[in-house]
This record gives structure tokens, C-alpha cells and sequence, in this order.
């Protein structure tokens, strides 16, 4: 042990190395303070904002499942279904038998969550509210507790419907504008501010969905996600060049040929509340930027939406059995239709063609 310190040249350079890493870690140390204080602004100051994002990073994603619960094996080596579950950037897509109904409401109910939701019953319209939450109290989300986010300009016609408890009605009255193009691309700035103004307080996530659909069975808890899209029950089976995504590069929803994973609906998105804002924030101010240039893009909010997917990849995928369209026959790759938009004469209930 002596031997080490005999020759005054090594216990020289021993006394430099340990007051190197004295003052490295004291360095070390100072700016880890900085930066911790840095990020910490007091509470007083916090906007909604960052009170959300500290919520996000604290929010446990442990899959949580009750001892007992009796449920079949899941196989490594055999899917439940045959068609494709899994994106090719690993987010789920979500069919029927690709999961357990019971298994995942025994996880997903102790978390107390509360799932906002979005329709707009504008103009004529307001006829299809009445049963899109008859059917919803059914299927949607049951025994979860659900905000009914309404936008309508004829509040006095919401129909009464009896909510089981823990769920409720908001009614948010917005003008009525005359193009049903307008109404659709008006739905993300409304969106953004209804989150601004109450949503981040209320509710963990949200889903915004077309009111003309009605609920035949259960959409539930498989469907939270982070940021979750709906595949087009009109385009799953296509080819990505025969997508309707904005083509004009003038466009800020503008997709090259050659590009895309699937076509997503407008009718349905969501995820928790920081992403979606996040979501509705770029495709209201894209929209705005492609209006200040006169240009409306192929499918309204549809198309921008399908821009910021593409670029923001979803974290969950659901198949079109969330929301089919009946002018479709159910076609073989489907079990179950939970949501469909309803056969409607568009010249009827659109003020505009
Ligand atoms: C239609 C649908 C429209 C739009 C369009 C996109 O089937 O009704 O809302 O999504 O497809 O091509
Ligand atoms: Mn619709």
C-alpha cells in the first residue's frame, strides 16, 4: 500500500487527478441545479399547459390486471385473427379477438379515467344527436365516466337522454355557418379551444367523432391511446396512390404520390388531451395558412389530419369496424361494426352541395 505514495511525482499526479474530480463533479453539480430550476417554474406561474405535460410524464403506464382474473392464453406464435394487428412502426391496429374485452376493462376501469368526447349536431344535423347518444350510452365507453361534448347552434334541441352516472352533457353553442365545408374545417380550432377553455381540467383523454353514426357495439377501453387514428372503411383495401389526400403542393396537407400508411378518417380521432391538442393546434393553423392562400383542401380537416399522421405517427390504429359507413356492405375482413355513419340523402341534411 505505501509503495503507491513513495515516489513524490505519482502522489503529484494522484493530487491532481482527485482535485479534477472534485471540481468536475462541483461543476457538474451546479449546472444539474441550474437545469433542474430551470425547468421547474413555480406552480403560481404554470400555465394549463405545462401543468398537463408534467401530468403526461408523471402518468403511470403500468398495465396493472387483478390477480384472478380467468382468461385464455394468449399464443406467441399465433395471432387471434388474421389480418394485420401490428403497424410497421409497432403501434397496435386494433380488430376484434386481436384483444380480450374483460382483460382490458379489468385494467383500464381502476384507473377512475374520464374520456371526453366531441360531436357536432350543426345545422340539419341536430336530427342524428338523438340517437349517436341513445346508442353511445350502450356501447361507448360503458361504466366509464364520458363528457358529451356538444357543438351545436340549436342548443334547444338536444334531446334529453337518460346518462348512466358519472357521465354528462356540456352544450357549446357555435354559430352556424352555411357551407358544410366550413362546419368540418371549423371543427379543429373549436376543438382546440373547448381543451383551452375547459378539457385540460376534466377529462384525460378525448375522441371527436361525426354525429351522423350510430353505436351496434362495444368501443371501449382497447381504443386509449396516446394519439390514435381510424382507418377509412372506403380505403383500407387500397392502394396508397388511390388515397383522396390533398395532391396540390401548395397545400400545407399536401402528400406526394409514392407516400403514406393508410387513409384516416376525419370522422374519428383522438388520444389523451396533449396530443390531441397538439393535433387540432397545427391542423387549425395549417388550415389557416392554406386559407390566407385561398386554398381548401381536398377533404377539409380530413386531409390535414391525414398530413399530420402521416408526419406524427399514431401510437394505436383502429381498424374501420370504429367507424364503418353504411352505404358499404359489410365486407369478409369485418366481425363486428361497433360505429357506423348512417345511410343519410345528402341533399337533405347539406345546406350546400
Ligand atoms: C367518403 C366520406 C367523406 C370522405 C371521403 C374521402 O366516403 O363520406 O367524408 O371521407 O370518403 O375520400
Ligand atoms: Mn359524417
Amino acid at each position: 500500500m505505501s509503495c503507491y505514495i513513495r515516489s513524490p511525482t505519482l502522489a503529484l499526479y494522484m493530487g491532481l487527478t482527485i482535485l479534477g474530480i472534485i471540481l468536475a463533479f462541483g461543476l457538474y453539480a451546479t449546472n444539474l441545479r441550474c437545469s433542474i430550476s430551470n425547468i421547474q417554474p413555480t406552480s403560481h406561474g404554470k400555465t394549463w399547459w405545462t401543468q398537463r405535460e408534467d401530468l403526461s410524464r408523471k402518468r403511470s403506464w403500468n398495465v396493472e390486471s387483478p390477480e384472478r382474473l380467468l382468461y385464455k392464453q394468449p399464443s406467441a406464435t399465433r395471432g387471434g385473427s388474421d389480418v394485420m394487428a401490428v403497424t410497421p412502426w409497432l403501434a397496435p391496429i386494433i380488430w376484434e379477438e386481436t384483444f380480450n374485452p374483460e382483460l382490458v376493462d379489468a385494467i383500464y376501469k381502476p384507473m377512475n379515467l374520464t374520456i371526453a368526447t366531441t360531436v357536432f349536431a350543426v345545422g340539419k344535423y341536430i336530427r342524428f344527436l338523438g340517437e349517436f347518444l341513445e346508442t353511445a350510452e350502450k356501447h361507448f365507453m360503458v361504466d366509464f365516466k364520458v363528457h358529451y361534448h356538444i357543438f351545436t347552434d340549436q342548443p334547444q334541441e338536444v334531446p334529453a337522454v337518460n346518462l348512466a352516472a358519472g357521465r354528462k352533457i356540456f352544450v357549446h353553442q357555435v354559430p352556424k355557418l352555411d357551407r358544410w365545408q366550413d362546419i368540418s374545417a371549423s371543427r379543429m380550432q373549436m376543438i382546440q379551444t373547448i381543451i383551452e377553455e375547459q378539457v385540460h381540467r376534466e377529462a384525460d383523454y378525448i375522441y371527436c367523432q361525426d354525429v351522423d353514426a350510430k353505436f351496434h357495439f362495444r368501443w371501449g377501453a382497447e381504443t386509449l391511446d396516446r394519439l390514435v387514428g381510424q382507418i377509412h372503411p372506403w380505403y383500407y383495401d387500397l392502394s396508397r396512390d388511390q388515397f383522396t389526400y390533398e395532391r396540390r403542393p401548395e397545400s400545407t396537407a399536401y402528400i406526394p404520390s409514392g407516400v403514406g400508411d393508410f387513409y384516416y378518417i376525419g370522422a374519428m380521432f383522438g388520444g389523451t388531451v396533449e396530443d390531441v391538442y397538439r393535433l387540432v393546434k397545427k391542423c387549425h393553423e395549417n388550415i389557416e395558412a392554406d386559407k390566407a392562400k385561398g386554398i381548401e383542401a381536398a377533404w377539409q380537416e380530413e386531409s390535414h389530419l391525414n398530413w399530420y399522421l402521416l408526419h406524427n405517427k399514431p401510437s394505436k390504429v383502429l381498424s374501420p369496424e370504429y367507424m364503418w359507413d353504411d352505404q358499404r356492405g359489410k365486407t369478409e375482413v369485418m366481425r363486428v361494426i361497433r360505429l357506423s355513419q348512417i345511410l343519410k340523402n345528402y341533399g337533405e341534411v347539406r345546406e350546400n352541395v
